[in-house]
């Protein structure tokens, strides 16, 4: 992708989470508030480390892989939740496997905090 229209993208990107971050009062008992909040957790826990809390992955672990970056609208794949679920799943040198290390609930909670994050439809 040229320069130009990645920093657009990311531009856009970072509106549509600015316009996101409002809609975060869900009722109590919402169930996807309920998964978004304990995806959170798994995310903050197991994730953050390598892609950053924000998901930029700026840090000294993931900083030199591009796809590394969660927030920018560039993805190896497509984006789309079932290539993140595969990709937590089975994970790619360097990020591990997560799947015997979180439940199936889990991996579909963080599936749906990592593709709100990223702004996925
Ligand atoms: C040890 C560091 C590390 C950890 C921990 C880690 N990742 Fe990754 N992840 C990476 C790196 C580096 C990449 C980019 C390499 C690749 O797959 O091309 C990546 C890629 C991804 C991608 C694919 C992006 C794309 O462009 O297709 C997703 C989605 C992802 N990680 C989500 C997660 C989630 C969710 C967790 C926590 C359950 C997690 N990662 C934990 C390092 C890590």
């Amino acid at each position: 992708m040229r320069k130009g229209a990645a920093g657009l993208l990311l531009l856009a990107t970072v509106a549509l989470l600015a316009v996101r971050c409002g809609e975060n009062r869900l009722p109590e008992g919402d169930a996807r508030g309920g998964d978004l909040r304990a995806g959170r957790r798994v995310y903050l826990d197991k994730c953050a480390r390598c892609h950053s809390p924000k998901g930029d992955g700026k840090t000294v672990v993931a900083g030199r892989f591009p796809y590394a970056n969660l927030i920018d609208g560039v993805w190896r794949t497509d984006g789309s939740a079932a290539t993140i679920e595969k990709q937590i799943r089975h994970g790619r040198d360097p990020m591990p496997a997560f799947e015997k290390k979180l439940t199936d609930g889990q991996i579909r909670q963080t599936v749906s905090y990592v593709h709100e994050l990223t702004g996925g439809e």
